[in-house]
């Protein structure tokens, strides 16, 4: 461990189980000495095992589904209370669509359900920052981390309207960018991880041939929750300080290859 995070304190929303992305971010904060608040939305917080992440980092939980405005000016005035000032680091993992939940096709989606996915997605991104900007709650040279897929950028036909979403929730980053970085040298930047096996990864359909093809077109194979965890530790860290308003794809190369030999092999198969 290399202390990054010392001294550092921060809100970390979606942790879900142990295999949530969220959840290896939480633990690796911790090991590199920061201090955290965990959130999640309430109805999860009945479901899940936040109580375990929480003790073994020395943490506390404040429920906040993150759509409500209200919920999260609690959270952000609390977790200053607690932690005893501003934050440094803020992580945004949370997704969702009632589309996909409900086995809707992308070209016949229920539109009230269209409006809740981008709320939760992606709005929620806004709704953060919004409140994080508007009193004034991150220190300078803090660093704000959402994230993302690249069905934003191309194709995944199961990915339905995840894709939209996670376009949506990329133009945030760069759009809110801006103004965090031009008023307080704040950071704003999304993470574009591999296919994941994490609950809202598994709920994509046909994930798993999606993960092993995804791991057959990487050069360096698909990055795990673990590996994603150590790269926004790295966004968190004054390492990165000049480093905003990116998409940053950790993905093992995926998003930059046409073709590779694994898979051209099974198409030229006798
Ligand atoms: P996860 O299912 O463990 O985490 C999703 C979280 O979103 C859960 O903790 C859930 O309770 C939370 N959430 C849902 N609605 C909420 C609300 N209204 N308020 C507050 N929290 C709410 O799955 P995972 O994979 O760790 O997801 C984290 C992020 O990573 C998501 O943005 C996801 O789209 C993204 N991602 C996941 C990939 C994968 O293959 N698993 C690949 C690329 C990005």
């Amino acid at each position: 461990m290399y202390n990054l995070l010392k001294g550092k304190k921060g809100i970390i929303f979606g942790a879900l189980d142990q295999n949530s992305i969220a959840w290896k971010v939480a633990e690796r904060a911790h090991e590199e000495g920061a201090e955290f608040v965990l959130t999640n939305a309430p109805i999860a917080l009945r479901m899940g095992q936040l109580k375990e992440l929480a003790e073994k980092t020395g943490s506390e939980i404040i429920p906040a589904d993150a759509t409500s405005m209200e919920d999260l000016t609690n959270l952000v005035e609390k977790s200053m209370e607690i932690l005893g000032g501003k934050l440094d680091f803020v992580l945004h993992s949370i997704g969702m669509s009632v589309n996909v939940r409900k086995g809707r096709a992308y070209t016949d989606p229920k539109y009230d359900f269209t409006t809740k996915g981008w709320d939760v997605s992606a709005v929620s991104f806004h709704k953060t920052m919004n409140v994080l900007y508007n009193k004034e709650a991150m220190n300078e040279w803090g660093s704000i981390v959402a994230l993302t897929y690249m069905a934003a950028q191309r194709v995944f036909p199961d990915y339905n309207d995840m894709a939209d979403n996670k376009a949506f929730l990329e133009s945030i980053a760069r759009s809110f960018g801006y103004f965090f970085g031009r008023d307080h040298n704040v950071r704003v930047n999304t993470i574009s991880q591999s296919p994941t096996p994490t609950t809202a990864g598994q709920g994509v359909k046909g994930f798993d041939g999606f993960i092993s093809y995804a791991e057959k077109m990487s050069p360096l194979g698909n990055a795990t929750a673990l590996e994603c965890a150590d790269y926004t530790i790295s966004l968190f860290s004054d390492l990165t300080k000049k480093v905003t308003m990116q998409n940053l794809f950790h993905d093992g190369g995926f998003s930059n290859v046409g073709v590779s030999d694994a898979v051209m092999e099974r198409f030229t198969e006798e």
